[in-house]
């Protein structure tokens, strides 16, 4: 018969004597999640009180301009003070013009939400991928995505949305020179005031799914591993990060943020830059599922992957989760 001692073991090191009690937990907590580091994503399109829903990504949807302003106005009651806008233009082409269009989609939201709030930082994601009849998110040429004829459209792309009232601007083509090139276009156009928070580690993932969806953005034939990285490769996002920051990033980025923790830490300790984690649309469509059959607790699922990617290094994450996660927080 198992018998249980009730002699005292003497240990030197009781770690749990500090879990003791929820304020003792809370003094040694060494990862606080904060509504002010969190961004909004918001896709934008033509129309007025239009709310599309985007059945992949329940709680969002692809939102006119007006009702643009009325959910960032919601984000920033809720303390988030910025947001991510993507464009989905009413006609798409070859080389992507509704893009870099002075009244494409997303200037004019630009320009709507800054009259609006003008203490939202707007940030922009400037990419050819949601404008081009191809999906691609660049320039086609004889099968592939041409580099450098894009980087001009780019640059435009960006230097439009700076002229609208962008804050910054946030390149996701995965190019190579893409920072260099909107630093310039910026700095020509009078905007040296533009921030650049570039999206240099960008891996071609199966996270992008709903936002494919989203922004009707698949390619039509192809992937993009020619331009995005081999989730197979840690090393070389620490390469990419130092080619944008000697190009002039003023931030850099790991994405997706869930299945790159690992990422995230490395680029952490190499760089002294603010380093942005962007957990995708694919990461958020999975827990929203498993919510939906109650097969996990959402509120506590959706904490631990924001503090899991905080913990690993993030200082600012690009979440579809962060009004929720703002308003859960402001309860505990
Ligand atoms: C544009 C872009 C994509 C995402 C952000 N910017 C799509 C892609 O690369 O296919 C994905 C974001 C998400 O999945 O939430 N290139």
């Amino acid at each position: 018969m198992l018998r249980v001692s009730d002699q005292p073991v003497l240990l030197t090191s009781r770690p749990r004597r500090l879990r003791r009690t929820a304020a003792l937990r809370a003094l040694v907590q060494e990862t606080a999640l904060r509504p002010e580091r969190f961004v909004f994503p918001m896709f934008v399109r033509s129309g007025r009180g239009v709310r599309e829903p985007i059945p992949s990504l329940p709680g969002h949807g692809r939102l006119s301009v007006d009702e643009a302003v009325r959910e960032a106005e919601s984000v920033v009651t809720l303390g988030i003070p910025s947001i991510l806008l993507f464009g989905l233009p009413d006609t798409k082409d070859a080389v992507g013009t509704g893009a870099y269009d002075d009244h494409g989609v997303v200037q004019q939201a630009v320009r709507a939400l800054r009259a609006a709030l003008p203490d939202l930082v707007i940030i922009t994601d400037v990419c050819l991928c949601e404008y081009t009849s191809h999906g691609h998110c660049g320039v086609v040429r004889d099968g592939a995505v041409d580099n450098d004829a894009t980087l001009e459209l780019l640059a435009r792309t960006a230097a439009s949305h700076a002229a609208a009232g962008a804050d910054i601007v946030a390149p996701s083509a995965m190019m190579d020179g893409q920072v260099g090139a909107l630093r310039r276009a910026l700095d020509g156009a009078g905007m040296s005031q533009t921030a650049i928070l570039s999206y240099s580690a960008k891996y071609a993932s199966a996270f992008y799914g709903p936002f494919r969806d989203a922004a009707g953005s698949a390619p039509q034939f192809g992937d993009r591993r020619g331009y995005q990285m081999d989730t197979a490769n840690a090393r070389e996002a620490e390469h990419e990060i130092a080619l944008d920051l000697a190009e002039g990033a003023d931030a850099v980025m790991v994405k997706p943020a869930l299945a790159c923790l690992d990422v995230i830490s490395r680029v952490r300790r190499a760089v002294a830059v603010p380093l942005a984690a962007y957990n995708v649309s694919g990461e958020y469509a999975l827990v929203k599922a498993a919510a939906a059959r109650g097969w996990v607790d959402e509120r506590a699922a959706v904490l631990e992957i924001l503090t899991a990617i905080a913990r690993a290094g993030a200082d600012i994450i690009v979440t579809y989760h962060a009004k929720e996660a703002a308003s859960w927080l402001a309860q505990r």
